[in-house]
């Protein structure tokens, strides 16, 4: 397991960051965001559909489970998932959800501890922190398994953040 902590000072910079992941991403990833309600896993999450290509408005799943995204200018599609509001896992997989982890997108995970038995064994996670003494201050720790060794040739992408 590689873990990096990296390290934004407000909204604008952790969209960058996002921006950032996503080019990073590729088809069939699963990426879990785990951290506290203001954490920025929404504002993330829009910076990684932009660095996917896709360039239509988007929404905020807070009200729907999933918002999936069309196919963006690398040809993948974004599965945005909030699990909030889910009460276990069984109604992840009532919902149909286990279908997203496919190769014609990348998935994100809002709130992926509620779901996380139901993860692949190869789910980057990305765990947010809040500095009470820092109010526009997010830390971010990325876990990559073995399984992902590939992305360590490719998280240079992300340096500018890196503490
Ligand atoms: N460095 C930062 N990165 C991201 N958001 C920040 C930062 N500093 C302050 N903020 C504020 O924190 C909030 C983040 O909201 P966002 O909806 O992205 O969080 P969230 O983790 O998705 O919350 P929820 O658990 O409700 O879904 C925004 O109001 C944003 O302005
Ligand atoms: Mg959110």
């Amino acid at each position: 397991m590689l873990e990096k902590i990296y390290k934004t000072n407000s909204e604008e910079e952790t969209y960058s960051f996002g921006q950032a992941l996503g080019q990073i991403l590729s088809q069939g990833d699963v990426l879990a965001l785990q951290g506290d309600l203001g954490a920025g896993k929404t504002t993330l999450t829009h910076g990684i559909a932009r660095g996917l290509g896709i360039e239509t408005p988007v929404s905020s799943p807070s009200f729907t489970l999933l918002f999936e995204h069309p196919i963006g200018t690398r040809g993948m599609s974004l599965y945005h998932f909030d699990a909030y509001r889910l009460e276990d896992e069984m109604e992840w997989y009532d919902a149909g959800f286990m279908d997203y982890f496919n190769d014609s997108g990348v998935a994100v995970i809002e709130w992926a501890d509620r779901i996380k038995n139901v993860l692949p064994e190869n789910t980057l996670w990305l765990f947010i922190e809040s500095n009470l003494s820092e109010p526009k201050q997010r830390k971010f720790r990325l876990l990559i398994s073995e399984g992902l060794s590939e992305k360590v040739f490719v998280l240079e992408k992300l340096a500018a953040w890196e503490i």
